[in-house]
């Protein structure tokens, strides 16, 4: 192929766009191609589900027998996917970009600090995946929620860019169930009062099929419908809709699936609403609590079309939601923002040519990963501007296996602001919750499992999930309930873990790319160390117990601001500047 001049790959481009064919060698781009060279010939299409709040630890996905029989009988279900940061807005600008917020600094649902139009302050609307995958002879189509504070006022100044065809859900109707606006490509507002709002969706994504199948290109299309997000009756205060004084109410099924849940109830493990407070900050304070299939539809909708027009074994369908949700875990009231588990685990099922079915993985996978695996599915070569702070994830039964034992074990975690009860109000109770900002790191592999986290107030937490997945033991708190808890982990004391945790973190916490995918090299730049098991040679000892910086925090502010969050690890290097062994510091 390199040895074919630009002008006649262009000309064999063309044709075959205009085909939607395309030769395999054709797009060996990168050097991580999905593609087994000798199977594929068609350049594949791929349709990207994308729900909103949908949580794996509760087991929604129990029950959408649609997606079970569409999707994860016919695919891989990454079990251990995560989001990094557990907020709709952020998650989704990490997700479209592949960047962790702190590289995309859209950290909140509205100005200043996140929103639409922080995604298009910082430069992202020209810099992100629909426009990446037009330049690589895509279709792009998208319909449902793109952002949070993309509202009737200002979803044309300037309009969403990368999408052939698009139809965005508007603030302040977006999680309006009954009476949602989208907005056509560059046309005018329109309002489905009295309508379903996924069963609008619906309509508008096999439209968009349509169109995509008759242009005769590959095509990639996102759908993102509202469900199963609490349903929302907000106004616009100053242009944006005010979470603060928002009704929050259960989301809304339709009217004809009103017998499918009398019975279903939140599990109930025992970090539910817990008799003794758990967590640290404003979590250990909560007060003891007094006490979803549309988008089912959509799938088998979806599939089934696909299937008419004889494409369905040449489309990747990915499934996966912004967030987590938390119901009273942890006496929280029904919500997201933490780090908690049930927050950050997230779905994800991919099926389509060569992806394994009927098949379970638990590789480490992150939202800043779908990116780059997009980018590879369509041959397209990384662009120099994209910066992508994840790594591909593999489709093949060879390169999953290859992954369990080389791919990382590590997911970063961030946050800043406020956590919101999205419940109804209780009087007299607290309905947002300030200092809810921290840095967090997940450890996951065959030997760990564990969630570290730093919070602003320069608490610390540490839980060991194999023998506590419910997080109610806090390693690194004096109180009486953990000073009774074990004080080693897999033979290791916890000083000693710690001290690697807090390391691979501070690095994390403000990385770029490569160091965000392979924190412990920055560490260790010999390359002898690949994870935290490595890390904890007792040759190393001394390094990180008494010679790393730590997470500090000056203050808690509600958005990124560098100056709050203490030692930076491209400015301060490795070495404390207190000088302080991790003993005397913790
Ligand atoms: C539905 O939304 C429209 C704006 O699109 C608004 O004018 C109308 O008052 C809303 N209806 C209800 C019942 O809230
Ligand atoms: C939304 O809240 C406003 C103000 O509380 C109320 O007047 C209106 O009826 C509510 N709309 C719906 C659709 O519940
Ligand atoms: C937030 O944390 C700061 C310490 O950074 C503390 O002074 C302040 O009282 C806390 N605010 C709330 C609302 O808890
Ligand atoms: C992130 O955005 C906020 C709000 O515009 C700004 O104050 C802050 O300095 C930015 N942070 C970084 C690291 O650029």
């Amino acid at each position: 192929m390199l040895a074919l001049g630009l002008a006649a790959v262009l000309s064999v481009l063309a044709t075959q766009v205009a085909a939607n064919t395309f030769p395999q060698n054709q797009v060996p781009l990168t050097g991580n191609t999905q593609h087994d060279e000798s199977t594929t010939a068609e350049q594949p299409n791929i349709v990207f589900i994308l729900t909103d709040d949908q949580d794996l630890q509760m087991q929604s996905m129990d029950y959408l027998p649609l997606i079970k029989k569409h999707l994860r009988d016919q695919g891989t279900f990454y079990k251990r996917h995560f989001c990094t940061t557990a907020l709709c807005c952020p998650s989704r600008v990490s997700l479209w970009t592949g960047k962790a917020a702190h590289n995309t600094n859209v950290t909140d649902v509205n100005p200043p600090y996140g929103g639409y139009p922080k995604f298009v302050s910082q430069g992202l609307n020209e810099n992100y995946l629909p426009i990446w995958l037009q330049d690589a002879g895509y279709n792009t189509y998208y319909t449902g929620k793109m952002f949070n504070a993309h509202t009737v006022e200002n979803y044309n100044s300037p309009h969403v860019a990368g999408w052939t065809g698009s139809d965005f859900l508007l603030d302040p109707y977006t999680y309006s169930y009954l009476n949602s606006t989208y907005q056509r490509n560059h046309e005018a507002p329109v309002s489905h009062e009295g309508e379903y709002s996924v069963d609008v969706l619906a309509e508008k994504a096999y439209g968009f099929l349509d169109d995509a199948v008759s242009a005769g290109r590959p095509f990639f299309l996102a759908l993102a419908p509202v469900a199963p997000h609490s349903n929302l009756n907000v106004s616009l205060v100053n242009g944006f809709a005010e979470l603060g004084t928002a009704i929050f109410s259960a989301p809304i099924y339709a009217e004809r699936h009103a017998h499918l849940f009398k019975d279903v109830k939140v599990p109930r493990p025992d970090n539910f609403n817990p008799d003794r407070p758990s967590g640290s900050n404003w979590v250990k304070k909560l007060p003891k609590l007094s006490e979803e299939i549309s988008v089912d539809e959509l799938v088998d909708g979806v599939v089934s079309r696909l299937a008419d027009y004889g494409i369905l074994d040449n489309t990747y369908i990915i499934y996966t939601s912004d967030n987590g949700f938390h119901i009273g875990q942890h006496r929280l009231r029904p919500g997201k923002e933490c780090g908690f588990e049930e927050d950050i685990n997230v779905p994800l099922i991919i099926r389509g040519p060569g992806v394994p079915q009927d098949f379970v993985t638990d590789i480490v996978t992150t939202h800043t990963d779908l990116a780059p695996t997009i980018l590879d599915l369509v041959g397209r070569k990384v662009p120099e501007t994209a910066h992508l702070d994840g790594e591909a994830i593999p489709l093949t039964i060879s390169g999953i296996s290859d992954a369990t034992k080389t791919r990382h074990e590590h997911v970063n975690v961030e946050y800043w602001g406020f956590a919101i009860a999205e419940g109804r109000k209780f009087p007299g109770h607290e309905n947002r919750w300030w200092n809810n900002t921290y840095k967090a790191l997940r450890i996951v592999s065959d030997s760990w499992n564990l969630y570290y986290s730093v919070w602003c107030t320069n608490e610390h937490e540490l839980y060991d999930l194999n023998t506590d997945p419910g997080q109610l033991i806090n390693l690194l708190s004096h109180d009486e309930q953990s000073t009774a808890a074990p004080t080693y982990i897999q033979g290791y004391s916890l000083e000693k873990v710690a001290a690697r945790l807090d390391s691979v973190l501070f690095v994390l916490k403000s990385c770029k790319e490569e160091t965000c995918v392979h924190p412990w090299r920055a560490l260790h730049p010999a390359g002898n160390v690949e994870n935290l098991m490595d890390a904890l040679s007792s040759r190393y000892d001394q390094f990180y117990m008494q010679q790393q910086a730590r997470i500090e925090f000056d203050r808690c502010e509600n958005g990124y601001i560098v100056d709050a969050e203490g030692p930076q690890f491209e400015k301060d290097g490795l070495v404390d500047r207190h000088g302080l062994s991790w003993s005397e510091w913790a």
